[in-house]
């Protein structure tokens, strides 16, 4: 499926974010990831899993359930599962098929996110998911932040086109945190193994409107932004904003953030997008809520309007892409999700 070749639609070994942590508890949560429902929840003893969401009985979902102890119980007929997924009563019937035990998925909790992983469970190395030294996540004097969980109309790809390609900064968010410099300046790449770097090195530029919302200061920056991808669904962003040279205030910081989002896909055309930041002082959430919000609404928008066209235009329709220099990085990032389900397709012939 657009914009990947027919057939493909995500790669299913690999680690993604199905929750932030702090909205794990006792309470179910249900979550669709790869098509898959998937039901989130803390066990007694303050373990979080993940089962399946569909009971094999009349296909209720276990998300809508209800709790007994440990395990779930279908709110339809009662049928009961524990947290490894085992069938464990059926009311009707002494004996318990062995045919009604239910998936389960290796979930990991690290930094904020709760990751987990669809594919073949043999395959779930741990040290697949990004590091917390890494990402940037404990940087003295900033808080690593949970900000939003959203449910987007919108195929997951167009998130990940949407943060390899910063350039939109200055179009899509002109008037937040972008400046016409963004799409004006090339990029520094770097590729290893793990993850799709890129910077944009901006010395004696303007100031973004959000910036000038947040400081008093008025005058030339030094600017650095940029993105680092880590397959299937993670990137890990930062936003470095200097007083430039040739001021009394040169190299102060005025602003200083590390921006994690986590995309994955939950539908075939909707997707479950995590954004996290670091901030200063908690105090001033509230007032970072609004900025992040009229940020996160041009992102979504041009995530949802482009879903409407390819789904109204149909696949078959839809006429090649003109790519232009700055797609780069984007393009590279598409080609390796390509890749990883490509590998996929091979292992599952072999
Ligand atoms: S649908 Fe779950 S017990 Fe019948
Ligand atoms: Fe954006």
């Amino acid at each position: 499926m657009y914009p990947f070749t027919p057939g493909s639609y995500a790669p299913r070994n690999g680690w993604y974010v199905a929750s932030f942590i702090k909205d794990i508890g006792e309470e179910l949560l249900e979550r669709w990831i790869l098509n898959v429902p998937v039901v989130l929840y803390r066990k007694e003893n303050g373990a979080a899993v993940a089962i399946h969401g569909r009971c094999p009985h009349r296909h209720f979902p276990l998300g809508k359930s209800q709790r007994v102890g440990d395990a779930v119980q279908c709110g339809y007929h009662g049928i009961t599962f524990n947290s490894a997924g085992k069938c464990t009563f059926v009311p009707s019937q002494s004996n318990v098929p062995g045919v009604y035990s239910i998936p389960t998925y290796p979930l990991v909790e690290r930094g904020l996110w709760a990751w987990i992983w669809m594919g073949d469970p043999e395959k779930a190395d741990e040290s697949l998911i990004p590091t917390l030294e890494e990402i940037d996540f404990e940087i003295p004097g900033l808080i690593p932040y949970p900000f939003e969980t959203m449910e987007v109309d919108g195929r997951y790809q167009l998130l990940n086109d949407n943060l390899l390609d910063l350039s939109h900064l200055s179009y899509l968010h002109g008037t937040s945190i972008g400046t016409t410099t963004d799409a004006e300046t090339p990029e520094v790449r770097d590729v290893n193994e793990r993850r799709l770097s890129s910077r944009r090195i901006m010395p004696n530029t303007d100031m973004t409107p959000v910036l000038m919302e947040i400081t008093e200061y008025r005058g030339k920056i030094d600017r650095i932004n940029g993105m680092d991808f880590y397959a299937p669904g993670f990137h890990a962003g930062l936003g470095d904003f200097q007083v430039s040279e040739g001021h009394e205030r040169a190299g102060e910081y005025l602003s200083k953030g590390r921006v994690w989002h986590a995309v994955t896909p939950s539908t075939m055309y909707t997707s479950l997008y995590f954004f996290a930041m670091t901030v200063s002082d908690l105090k001033q959430i509230d007032r970072t809520k609004v900025i992040i919000k009229k940020v996160l609404d041009e992102d979504l928008l041009a995530t949802i309007e482009i879903e409407k066209i390819v789904r109204r235009m149909g696949e078959a329709e839809l006429p090649k892409e003109l790519m232009i220099k700055s797609d780069q990085t984007a393009v590279m990032g598409r080609r390796i999700m390509q890749a990883l389900m490509d590998k996929e397709k091979a292992e599952a012939q072999a």
